[in-house]
């Protein structure tokens, strides 16, 4: 028998970047929440996974009731979330035991697919820190501001070859996240992995889903909103 499964849905963001009235994850997409979509795409990859969700403080009663208008009954911890990602995992990380496999997804990733998290949990039981990785299709500059201009930093120069775009879900041992997490916070922690990496841990990398885009400015809604109007749905099968 493998690992009980968790999930750690990440959604104590405030949506800055998108600019819309109430924080992006909470936006309906084909009149659903896309943070309900996200859970309940993990709820039929895995029946029975717990789900921990994180939540802003100032929303936590809001998502209670949306779940109870729109009949989501589906068990959830909810979790209160913290000044930066880092901390709102440490505080989810408090309601999951060691000897679980955990996955930490961003809420706001609502078009993965089913058949893609079936696969990383499969995987994820030989494999303590798994990751996946997109390939980098840009040229990438290394830049930085002067005033309002952006000019090319000195001595920078990357191979685009050896680059790739961390995603979601990263699934974990449990007990490897947890002690991770024990660290005291760095600014280089934007994710699970890194923060795993730092306490000294190998990480292992699958090819992610070019669908599997967080959902961060408007112009991701709008390119979401047109990905799921499609029929078949490509979300439907995996997109690699
Ligand atoms: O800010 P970023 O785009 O990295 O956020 C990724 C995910 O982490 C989002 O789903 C967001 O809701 C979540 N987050 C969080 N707590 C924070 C900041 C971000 O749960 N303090």
């Amino acid at each position: 028998m493998g690992r009980k499964k968790y999930l750690i849905v990440m959604a104590a963001g405030s949506g800055t970047r998108m600019g819309a009235e109430k924080p992006k994850q909470f936006i309906e997409l084909g009149g659903k929440a896309v943070l309900q979509m996200t859970i309940e795409k993990f709820l039929k990859a895995c029946p029975g996974i717990k789900v921990v969700t994180v939540l802003p403080e100032a929303h936590m009663e809001y998502w209670k009731a949306y779940c109870i208008d729109r009949n989501f009954s589906c068990p959830q911890t909810l979790v209160k979330g913290g000044i930066t990602r880092f901390h709102s995992v440490q505080n989810a990380l408090a309601k999951v035991p060691e000897g679980a496999l955990v996955a930490v997804h961003d809420g706001v990733r609502p078009l993965i697919s089913v058949e893609f998290i079936r696969e990383m949990f499969e995987k994820a039981e030989a494999k303590p820190a798994l990751i996946p990785v997109l390939p980098c299709v840009d040229t990438m500059k290394v830049l930085v501001r002067k005033g309002d201009e952006l000019v090319t930093a000195e001595g920078q120069s990357v191979d685009r070859s050896v680059l790739y775009g961390a995603q979601t879900p990263q699934i974990f041992y449990s007990e490897i996240l947890k002690d991770a997490y024990l660290q005291p916070f760095d600014t280089s922690f934007t994710d699970d992995a890194s923060v795993v990496l730092k306490n000294g841990k190998n990480l292992s990398y699958l090819i992610g889903e070019r669908f599997n885009i967080k959902l961060t400015t408007k112009d991701d809604l709008i390119l979401a909103g047109a990905i799921l109007s499609l029929s078949p749905s490509p979300c439907d099968a995996s997109s690699r």
